[in-house]
């Protein structure tokens, strides 16, 4: 089973990649212009709003509404696909007024499907400076299930190639083979039907696993189900190409590892939620939300083979265990982070539970290193993913998968503070200091501004680092950020 990751090897790996990622606070605006790359310009789009970019420095850093007056001088515009008075309050606190999507917008909140058009050859639309929005046209490599295996896989081969000590391997042992020391952090997967013969051979070197299946373009547990024999994978692939779902024939399903032996609290299991922005994929920029929070289930874990079957046990989906009986309306069965963090030390101690927190920070870099060559990392986009990981009784946790639309639908009043602070902070991050969208702007939000977030990576800054170092003995403070500032 696996082992608690070394610490010492683990932070040894992560400098002998000199990524140790840094902080450091400024708020300049540079000159680099590394713009547009699709299509025509904006239509009517003027830059009348770099005008006043040096406006009072009328930052919404640290949360606080205290821009928006400035802003609303420079008549900020924005849009929205979806109506959430999370996003839409956040936005008028800064003076923004609301357009459409056919007009002069400077800030858009987008749905993916708006985003891709936008981008889309065939639109023909090019944005100008001073327009931002919230995805990256591309995410799917990252938050399709099925592509986000594909670019891990693709990743660990690369370095392994390369003879990157990230890439180092366990000894070989006949009942489990060999697995990464660094990198084995996604379950065993397979994209059926494409590698339906590499799953088969896997199955039969552990015919007790159980397994799980999951539509590769479906959220919110849909369509998810546990399979513990081939048999019953055979059937349903009987079933699927009938003339009763010609829908789910045409579909890709992954199928992974099943993680039969999940961290449980009070016997229920449960998996984490957490934020994280990229700000830029080239060079990589990510912060981590420090407010993430559990999802439990709302019925005890239970593997026997007669539960295989009740998603009340195995999907910690909300929008899955909210049709449960035990639903509880008023905590929503969500514990935060730093609740989780208070009882892993508790019961298990500090040591450990810095070790997890550092191995997530560790997952989510990695994850985002593995998709960042493929990324379009336009500078007029910023993304918020909402991370899904589980954590297993070795205190070792698994990403399950990337969203690019996290929900924004508030269940608790926690809930909805929650997500206010989140989109504020986001809006803090990614805007330069004056608020107002600008990709000119370096992308080196002030300690203030990062409210919540706390910085896991930024290569930029990183090798400015590195290259002050080998020039100057008078090194900065450098601080590894790497589970640090979890509690
Ligand atoms: N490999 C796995 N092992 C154990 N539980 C899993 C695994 N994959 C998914 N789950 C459970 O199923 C839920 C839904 O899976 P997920 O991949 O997040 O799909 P969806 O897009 O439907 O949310 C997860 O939140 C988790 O509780
Ligand atoms: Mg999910």
């Amino acid at each position: 089973m696996a082992v608690v990751w070394d610490m010492s090897q683990w932070t040894q790996a992560w400098r002998t990649d000199s990524l140790q990622p840094t902080v450091r606070s400024s708020g300049t605006r540079t000159t680099t212009s590394g713009t547009a790359m699709y299509g025509r310009t904006a239509g009517g789009a003027n830059q009348s709003v770099t005008n006043g970019t040096s406006n009072g420095g009328a930052n919404s850093g640290g949360g606080v509404s205290g821009g928006a007056q400035g802003h609303d001088k420079l008549k900020i515009g924005f849009c929205t696909d979806l109506d959430k008075s999370v996003l839409v309050n956040n936005f008028e606190k800064r003076g923004w007024h609301q357009v459409n999507g056919d007009d002069d917008w400077h800030f858009y909140w987008a749905g993916v499907q708006t985003c891709r058009n936008i981008f889309s050859v065939d639109s023909g639309y090019r944005m100008h400076d001073n327009q931002m929005i919230n995805h990256f046209p591309n995410h799917y490599e990252l938050s399709r299930k099925d592509l986000l295996v594909k670019n891990i896989k693709r990743y660990r081969k690369d370095l392994e190639r390369d003879g990157n000590p990230l890439a180092e391997k366990t000894e070989s042992n006949n009942s489990s083979g060999t697995r990464y020391l660094y990198l084995d952090f996604v379950p065993t997967t397979f994209v059926l039907p494409a590698d339906y013969n590499m799953f088969v051979e896997e199955y039969r070197k552990f015919p007790l696993s159980t397994w799980i299946m999951k539509p590769c373009g479906k959220s919110q547990g849909a369509g998810i189900f546990l399979i513990n024999k081939l048999s019953k994978l055979k059937k349903w692939s009987r079933e699927a190409k009938g003339p009763f779902h010609p829908q789910i024939a045409k579909e890709s399903y992954v199928i992974s590892r099943y993680i039969d032996n999940p961290l449980l609290i009070g016997g229920k299991k449960f998996d984490l939620r957490l934020y994280v922005l990229v700000a830029s994929f080239r060079p990589l920029k990510a912060y981590l939300f420090k407010q993430g929070f559990c999802r439990f289930c709302t019925v005890k874990y239970d593997t026997s083979v007669t539960e295989l079957d009740n998603m009340y046990v195995h999907l910690t989906n909300v929008s899955v265990q909210k049709h449960g009986g035990e639903y509880n309306t008023l905590h929503g069965g969500k514990w935060s982070v730093q609740n989780l963090a208070l009882y892993l030390e508790g019961t298990r101690g500090k040591e450990v539970t810095d070790r997890l927190f550092g191995a997530i920070s560790w997952l989510i870099v990695h994850s985002l290193r593995a998709v960042a060559p493929v990324m379009a990392s336009d500078r007029h986009c910023f993304e918020c993913y909402g991370y899904d990981i589980i954590i297993d009784n070795a205190l070792k946790p698994w990403l399950v998968e990337v969203n690019a639309s996290p929900s924004l639908t508030s269940t608790t009043v926690n809930d909805r503070i929650l997500k206010y602070k989140l989109i504020d902070n986001i809006l803090s991050v990614v805007l330069p200091p004056d608020g107002v969208p600008d990709v000119r702007w370096n992308k080196v939000p002030s300690a203030d501004a990062l409210g919540n977030f706390e910085l896991l990576i930024d290569e930029e800054l990183a090798a400015q680092d590195e290259q002050h170092q080998n020039s100057s003995s008078n090194t900065h403070s450098k601080t590894s950020k790497m589970g640090s500032r979890w509690k």
